[in-house]
Parts: structure tokens; sequence; C-alpha cells
């Protein structure tokens, strides 16, 4: 850990995206002066390594909070609710992966590459995007230079890890008691068997018959791109992949586009990689383990005016969530929000 830079404390360290968060923040050398790695008393004494080091996971709470210049969260909803307004108080930034904060006005929702001016207006929480919301925004973002949207219809195929390390342990686990040929027990995570299975269920059914996630993917995108009127409907679908969330997009834009118009603008997104042979393709298992969000099969739609239809695909772990915390921080360091002591 370096001499000068932040002292940081992760909240569910031990999880799905706090173990990742960790491994990005090392390889991109974040100027970390001191850690704290704190989960659920259940976890205490538990020891996790952080480049070379072995750190000991400290039960969150406020004297293991106490003094950080900056809280990474990625727990639950209630445990983000618990922390944020105590960071508040205390005019810590808390950089919040749930989804608790994200719709507050006074919360910044932020993907770096599309509109990290709003971290100018923070009121000591920030919030990350949902894990397919990121991926979709930073395509859409790049489209709207070349013609404003007028509609968005997207389809995902989620991967298990964006439930948790728990999902990721039930679909292992089902996949080996089919190998071996016995029966899979009931499942906990999810309402019914993951693996050899497609559900179209992510999170709870609101209303419209919506789910929260689908819910989440529109209001989301409204917000990042300051479009509240963008009409948009999603249907999220939960598929028995690990690691790597992946769309298929439909846009319909205002006025007349050309896909060399719109490959050009893809392929100027920080962050995207945009291939133009429509033949190729990049699959979860290309993008797991890499933070740039992959657009591939860009052809028109010719069922509407005006459309297009892609495939598009990221690490939901670290696009998806730890890279674009890490991002946000370096953010906060570059715009003087934070600074290193
Ligand atoms: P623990 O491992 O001790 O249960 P995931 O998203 O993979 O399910 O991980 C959730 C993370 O949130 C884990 O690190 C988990 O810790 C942590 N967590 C759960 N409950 C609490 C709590 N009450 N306070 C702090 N962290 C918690």
């Amino acid at each position: 850990m370096n001499k000068m830079g932040l002292d940081i404390a992760v909240i569910g360290a031990t999880g799905a995206v706090g173990e990742v968060f960790m491994r990005v923040a090392f390889e991109r050398n974040f100027p970390v002066r001191n850690l704290r790695l704190l989960a659920s008393a259940r976890s205490a004494g538990k020891q996790m390594k952080y480049g070379d080091e072995v750190l000991t996971v400290l039960e969150t709470n406020e004297q293991a909070l106490e003094g950080v210049d900056l809280v990474f969260c990625s727990a639950s909803s209630e445990v983000s609710k618990v922390w944020g307004p105590w960071c508040r108080e205390r005019k810590i930034i808390m950089i919040d992966d749930g989804s608790a904060f994200r719709m507050d006005e006074d919360v910044p929702l932020v993907i770096p590459e599309v509109n990290a001016s709003d971290l100018d207006t923070h009121n000591w929480i920030i919030s990350i995007p949902n894990c397919t919301t990121t991926p979709l925004v930073m395509a859409l973002d790049a489209l709207r230079q070349v013609s404003s949207i007028k509609r968005v219809t997207t389809a995902t195929y989620q991967a298990v890890s964006g439930t948790g390390a728990a999902a990721v342990a039930e679909l292992i686990s089902q996949n080996t008691f089919l190998s071996e040929g016995s029966d899979v027990p009931k499942p906990e995570v999810y309402p019914v068997q993951i693996a050899q299975n497609v559900l179209p269920h992510v999170d709870d059914f609101k209303e419209g018959g919506f789910t929260k996630e689908e819910l989440k993917m529109r209001n989301e995108t409204r917000k990042i791109l300051h479009e509240d009127d963008l009409r948009f409907a999603a249907t999220c679908v939960r598929v028995p992949v690990l690691y790597g969330h992946s769309e298929v997009v439909h846009v319909e834009f205002s006025s007349e586009i050309s896909l060399v118009d719109l490959g050009k603008a893809l392929s100027s997104q920080d962050g995207l990689v945009y291939d133009d042979d429509q033949t190729n393709y990049v699959t979860p298992l290309e993008a797991a383990d890499r933070d740039e969000t992959f657009v591939s099969r860009l052809r028109v739609d010719p069922s509407v005016e005006n459309g297009v239809v892609f495939w598009c695909v990221s690490d939901n772990l670290r696009k998806g969530a730890a890279t674009n915390a890490i991002q946000i921080a370096e953010s906060l360091l570059e715009r003087g929000i934070l600074s290193e002591s």
C-alpha cells in the first residue's frame, strides 16, 4: 500500500463484487494508503489478500469506519441505507453499488465516460448504475451523438454473479448434480432451477408486469442520459452463465442514420470496443475479466424507420460494478473533490 493515498473501507469485501473491487483497485494502482475490509459479523476474522498483503476482515460498525476518506459499499440495500446516511453526516463519500439511492435527486448516478460532471453536485453518496444499465448507456451515449434517440427496447441475458456469490455457488452445484445424474435439490437463490434453464425474471415483479430490474434499467438510463422522456422497455432474463451480461438492443432514431456514422461514434466512445464486421461477435466468456463494453452485430432494423439493433456484452462485476466504482473514485481525485493525504 502507498504512503500517500486514501484510507478506504469496502463494505461487502467478501462478496462477489467486493473481491473484484480489490483486484481492480490493485491492478489500476489506485492510491490506497489503508484498506479496511468489512463484511457481516459472520466473516470477521477471515483473511483476504490485497496484492501481496494479507488483511483481516472486520465486522462493519462505526469503529471500523471511523476516519476513512472513502467508502465503497456492495452488500444489500438494507446495509447501504444504514451506512449511506452515516457517511453523509460525517462528510465521507460513499460510492454505493446498490439500488437504494440511485434515483434520489441529490445522488449522482455515474458512468465516468458518460456523465462524470454530475459528480460535481454530489451530496456524499454517489451511486453506480445497475450492471445491465452501464453497458447499455455507454452504447446509447455514443449513438446519440449521431442522431437523437426516440425509443429503446432491450432483452438481457444476465449472469448469475449479478445476484451474488450464493447464486454462483448455486449454479455450480446444480451443474455438478446434473453431471452426476442426480436430482437437483430445491433452489435457494432463484425460484426455480437455473442450470440448463432461462428465467425471464430478475428481481421482484412490479407495476405493469415489469420487474424491478426492468424498471431500474429504464429509470437509470433516463437519469444518466438526462433524457427523462426516453421511450424505453426492457425484458431482463437470467441465464446459466457465471460472468458477463449480454444484451440485445433495438434503437430508433429521430432522423436518418448510417451504420458507418454509428460505427464511428461507437468506436470513439472511451471504454467501448466496436467490431464492424457483422459476422463477428463477443461472448460473455470473452468479455469476462475485461473492463471494456463490447458492441457487435450492429445492423439496420428494417421493421421500423431509422432503427438499428445490436449485441452488447460486458463483465458485470468489473465495468458493471467494481471498475466503474474505481473510475468514479479516480474522477473524484481528478476533479479535486477528493484528495490524497
Ligand atoms: P458476508 O460474507 O459476511 O455475508 P454477495 O453480493 O456476493 O451476496 O455479497 C454480499 C456482501 O455483503 C458480503 O460481503 C456480505 O458479507 C456482506 N454483508 C451482508 N450482510 C452484511 C451486513 N449486515 N453488514 C455488512 N456487510 C454485509
